[in-house]
């Protein structure tokens, strides 16, 4: 196998992030540093990362989280905000999450150990939809919604043809459905912000045919058999 894929087999990060280990330095083959990519990793090789052995054959786990505004995505934070990381911290396996989901937007998360997986995921070239539900201030027409299905500009960037509902519009509100395939950084926000909506809440609903659900704020689920299949073969 080669290096990258086996470090992202091994549940430690993303392909993407294992090319940046490797280039850096921080990849050893029996005690060598490895800066190729494409190592053929042999069997009985002793691979380390950051000076750890490390072995691609670990259980994979597969979870969705509910997560609630005021945490970050990711395993860590500099400025001691909450984590996404606490959110399954009763799961011994060094789970981290696919994709983002920005501090003040709630809902579906990802989250696992199989790299290659998450390297996939995250990559728009698969095209998975995935679902948000808006609640922007002011009233989206139908011009609004035509220019949000066809694309809008977030600021040198054309967004790729979405599909985009009214859910319902209050006086003052609107709550919209958009499914994008894209994941720029805080597209949706963006987006409406093109159209000259403000965003005030906003929650992934859905990532593909994986649901939120009733899954509780802050909780967390094991994907299902078919679940787990259907993300394999995207
Ligand atoms: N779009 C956003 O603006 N924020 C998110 O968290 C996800 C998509």
């Amino acid at each position: 196998m080669r290096l990258n894929k086996y470090i992202a087999a091994a549940g430690i990060c993303s392909r993407r992030k294992a090319d940046e280990l490797i280039a850096n330095g921080n990849v050893k083959i029996n005690g060598a540093v490895m800066k190729e990519m494409g190592y053929d990793v042999a069997e009985g090789d002793l691979v380390q990362v950051n000076g750890k052995e490390i072995a691609a054959d670990e259980k994979k786990l597969y979870v969705a989280v509910n997560k609630p505004i005021g945490y970050i995505t990711s395993m860590n934070d500099e400025q001691g905000r909450a984590t996404v990381a606490e959110l399954v911290k009763d799961i011994p396996e060094r789970l981290f999450p696919v994709g983002r989901l920005d501090y003040n937007t709630s809902g579906l998360l990802i989250m696992t150990n199989d790299g290659q997986m998450s390297y996939t995921l995250a990559h728009p070239k698969h095209g998975v939809y995935k679902t948000y539900v808006a609640r922007v201030a002011g009233v989206i027409s139908d011009t609004k919604l035509a220019k949000l299905r066809k694309g809008v500009d977030i600021g040198g960037f054309v967004t790729a043809p979405a599909r985009v509902k009214l859910v319902r519009q209050h006086p003052k509100s609107a709550i919209v459905e958009i499914q994008i395939r894209e994941g720029k950084n805080r597209q949706v926000r963006k987006m409406f912000a093109a159209v000259g909506n403000k965003v005030q809440k906003l929650q992934r609903t859905a990532i593909g045919e994986i649901k939120l659900g009733r899954l509780m704020e802050g909780h967390y689920r094991k994907l299902t058999k078919e679940e787990i299949e259907y993300l394999k073969s995207l």
